[in-house]
């Protein structure tokens, strides 16, 4: 297996965790970046513990100099990375009419344009080594749309629409781009969501019940590997059969 230097923004929540468990597992260098100082330095510990050695940089993603700043600090440390999983995301839930702009803004930010602004200062080194594997991490809610996500179905959206335009103008350099879309995984993220609510939602997922954060790392990992070279502009959609798209 060859080593790769993976970079998942968002790391130290529920998915991202997952999906750096996985592909340190594989043997891969894992990095993620932080806001928070203190739970990151938690989070830390509590990976170490497990034998995960996580290189952690600071860097909002919804900020597009502190993106490149952290781009810079983890190739300093441990060299071009080739394996980017733009996780990183939040959620602002308002009907669109009560809806303010700085819901719209920070949900916009943080989901996507962050895909701008962490890609972005990867892609040349990606072009020019002529190897890459970079995967969107979007939602079934990018494809269903959901009540009360206006903000969060348009940005999980447009990251699938990035997605099939970066595959097609990198195929030629060994570039693949992928989305993942998860259905409700039983994340912090999830489980702030009413409980009452919550219950309406599983009861319409066919395999009945949530997610977990291991099944959404398993695909991230399958769609970075060295063997899925012609996998590219694709959309997986992991949801327990609550979206049925094709
Ligand atoms: N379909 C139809 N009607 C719905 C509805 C739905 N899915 N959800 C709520 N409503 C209705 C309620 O029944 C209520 O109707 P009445 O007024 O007639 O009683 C009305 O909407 C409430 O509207 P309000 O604007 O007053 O709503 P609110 O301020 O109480 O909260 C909400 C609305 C924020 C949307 C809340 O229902 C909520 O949090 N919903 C969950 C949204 C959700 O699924 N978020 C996903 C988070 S997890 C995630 O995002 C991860 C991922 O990728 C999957």
């Amino acid at each position: 297996m060859t080593q790769r230097t993976a970079l998942v923004t968002g790391g130290t929540g529920g998915i991202g965790s997952a999906i750096i468990r996985y592909l340190a597992g594989q043997g891969h260098r894992v990095v993620t970046n932080y806001r928070d100082a203190a739970k990151a330095e938690t989070w830390r510990q509590a990976m170490a513990a497990d034998g995960i050695d996580v290189t952690m940089v600071p860097g909002d993603v919804s900020d597009p100099e502190a993106s490149e700043a952290m781009i810079h600090a983890i190739e300093a440390q441990c060299g071009p990375v080739e394996i980017l999983v733009n996780n990183a995301g939040i959620t602002r839930d308002s009907t669109f009419h009560k809806m303010n702009y700085q819901q719209w803004m920070d949900v916009v930010n943080t989901n996507l344009n962050a895909c701008f602004n962490v890609t972005r200062p990867v892609i040349e080194g990606m072009r020019a080594r002529k190897w890459g594997r970079i995967v969107q991490i979007s939602s079934i809610n990018g494809q269903k749309g959901q009540y009360g996500q206006a903000n969060y179905a348009a940005a999980k959206a447009g990251m699938h629409g990035f997605t099939i335009s970066l595959a097609q103008e990198n195929a030629k350099f060994g570039i693949t781009v992928n989305t993942v879309s998860p259905g409700y995984v039983g994340t912090d993220m999830v489980m702030a969501v009413p409980e009452d609510v919550r219950a309406k939602i599983v009861a319409q997922i066919p395999v009945g019940r949530l997610g977990r954060p291991e099944e959404i790392a398993h695909a991230v990992a399958f769609l970075t590997g060295e063997e899925t070279s012609w996998i590219t502009g694709a959309n997986l959609a992991i949801n327990g059969g609550h979206y049925m798209g094709w």
